[in-house]
Order: structure tokens, then C-alpha cells, then sequence
């Protein structure tokens, strides 16, 4: 934790595996004096593109090689306790951890997944909306727990899906929404630490 003028900053760690504009959006409302939670920490399980903005804001970044899982993870532990990250926030990490990386952070991993949670865990959720005829879809902030995209929810937002709207096109409208839910979302939990 970072103090700073009577305020204690929660350091975060964002998990990205791809284009990363969940993280811009973490960092940029995290650079507001009004933000309780600082980027202090990026990475990723290959050569996200989402990188770039680790790089543009001078945050510490690190690319992780996930092809032995086991030590992968132990060189990640390594690098959060050294940060001293209070709090993990994957956003679109599309790996999934193990039950001992778990306990070490138990309670304080979030995850941001693109539908109304319960409904639609697992991959390529927009298309199995579309596919159902659903009028709503959105987002959820839930904790990481051991099973699939299934933690206690801490937030969410309801987004209407529209009659000609695509995968493609429902992605990118429930994205804007991601965008700013996340940082509320992390605000909030962090408001009970
Ligand atoms: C986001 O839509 C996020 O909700 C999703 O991946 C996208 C990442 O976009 N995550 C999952 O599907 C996790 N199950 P981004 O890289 O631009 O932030």
C-alpha cells in the first residue's frame, strides 16, 4: 500500500492476455487524485497488445511464460509480493489459475467478464446472447474463485442488446460499459478492505 497525504492507495496488479483496454481505463482513472487504487504492476502470459499502455504510463510490466503453469506462477507470486500488490484484477486473462495461487491471494482476485453472471460463463458469451434472442446482456465484476467466472458478484451493469446487433456490435457497446464499471467496481470492494 502507498500512503500518500493522508490517503492509503491499494496497489493493484491488472492480468491481461490481449488488447488491454479494460487496463488503459484502470490506469487512466487511477491517475485521478480521487482514485483509492494505483497500477503498479502489469502482466501478461505472452506478447499481449495490450502492453502498450504498461509502457505509455511507465508501469512495471512483466510477460509470463505459461507453458509450465506451476512455475509460472510462482515467478508471478514472486513479482506480486515483491510490488506488494494488495489486490489482483485480471482483465481479459484468459488463463486459468490454480487452487494454490488461489489461497495465496484468496479474496482479492477480481475478474471482469462480458454478461450478466450467471448467465453465460465461459467464452464467446456475445455470440450465445445473440443466438438466444436476449434482450439484455452486460457486464460483471466478481471475485476469482475456483470455479469458472462463479465468485461472489460485486458489481454489474445491464446493457440492452438490439434486435440488429451482431457479436461484433455487442461487444464493442457491453465494452464501453466494462470500461466503467471496472474502476467502480474496484473502488467499491476496496472501500471494505
Ligand atoms: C473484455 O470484454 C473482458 O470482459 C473479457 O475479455 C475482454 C478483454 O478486453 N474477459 C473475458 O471474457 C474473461 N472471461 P480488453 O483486453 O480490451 O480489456
Amino acid at each position: 500500500m502507498v500512503k500518500l497525504i493522508g490517503i492509503n492507495k491499494i496497489n493493484i496488479a491488472v492480468f491481461i492476455s490481449g488488447k488491454g483496454s479494460n487496463l488503459k481505463s484502470l490506469i487512466e482513472y487511477s491517475k485521478n487524485k480521487k482514485s483509492t487504487f494505483k497500477v503498479d504492476l502489469v502482466l501478461s502470459d505472452k506478447k499481449a497488445p495490450g502492453l502498450k499502455y504498461a509502457k505509455r504510463y511507465n508501469i512495471d510490466f512483466s510477460i509470463i511464460n505459461y507453458s509450465k503453469k506451476y512455475k509460472a506462477e510462482k515467478f508471478a507470486l514472486k513479482l506480486l509480493k515483491k510490488k506488494k500488490i494488495n489486490l489482483i484484477c485480471f482483465a481479459g486473462f484468459m488463463r486459468i489459475i490454480s487452487n494454490k495461487f488461489l489461497k495465496e491471494f484468496n479474496g482479492k482476485i477480481l475478474n471482469i467478464h462480458p454478461s450478466l453472471l450467471p448467465k453465460y460463463k465461459g467464452l464467446n458469451t456475445h455470440e450465445k446472447v445473440i443466438k438466444n434472442k436476449e434482450n439484455y446482456s452486460g457486464c460483471t465484476v466478481h471475485l476469482v474463485n475456483s470455479r469458472l467466472d462463479s465468485g461472489k458478484i460485486i458489481m454489474q451493469k445491464k446493457v440492452k442488446v438490439f434486435r440488429n446487433d451482431t457479436p461484433v456490435s455487442l461487444k464493442k457497446r457491453i465494452l464501453q460499459y466494462e470500461h466503467k464499471l471496472y474502476p467502480k467496481a474496484i473502488s467499491k470492494f476496496i472501500a471494505n478492505f
